[in-house]
């Protein structure tokens, strides 16, 4: 499937069409070069799924948490683009995480490839010339 994000302006329709096509599915790999949209496009998703608290980039943290009004569960937002080996992965203990049945939504998942579910929706975010993204999974 294919979501085209216009501007800034029309993302929370691209974010609803993408919640839509969520399905059952509870992990979600980005894949997407630096600056594509992943942090912005996983922000607008989580706002659609009721989350509230401010979400911000978590380059700094691995994992960040948002409590949603909608899911019961919390959704979890990784960030792996600063991990140096798998073993800070195995220790910050991400089967519990992945394997929760809570929703979990990766930026860089390339870095830890090997440990992602094989049911995982892998998701390619792409810039265009014109600006506008598109996000294929
Ligand atoms: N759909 C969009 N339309 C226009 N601008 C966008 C869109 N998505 C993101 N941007 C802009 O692009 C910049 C980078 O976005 P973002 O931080 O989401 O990228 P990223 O893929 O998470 O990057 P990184 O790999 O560094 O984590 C931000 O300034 C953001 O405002
Ligand atoms: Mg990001």
């Amino acid at each position: 499937m294919e979501i085209k994000i216009q501007s800034l302006e029309t993302i929370h329709e691209a974010a609803k069409q993408f919640v839509q096509a969520m399905g059952d599915n509870t992990v979600f790999a980005f894949y997407g070069k630096m600056g594509a949209g992943k942090t912005t496009f996983i922000k607008a998703v989580c706002e659609e799924l009721g989350v509230k608290d401010v979400i911000t980039s978590p380059t700094f943290a691995i994992i960040n948490e948002y409590r949603s009004d909608i899911a019961d569960e919390l959704i979890y937002h990784f960030d792996f683009y600063r991990i140096k080996k798998l073993s800070e992965v195995y220790d910050m203990g991400y089967e519990d995480y992945f394997f929760s049945g809570a929703v979990c939504f990766i930026e860089w998942p390339e870095l830890i490839e090997e440990l992602l579910p094989g049911d995982a929706v892998k998701v390619n975010i792409e810039e265009e010339a014109d600006g506008s993204r598109k996000v294929s999974f």
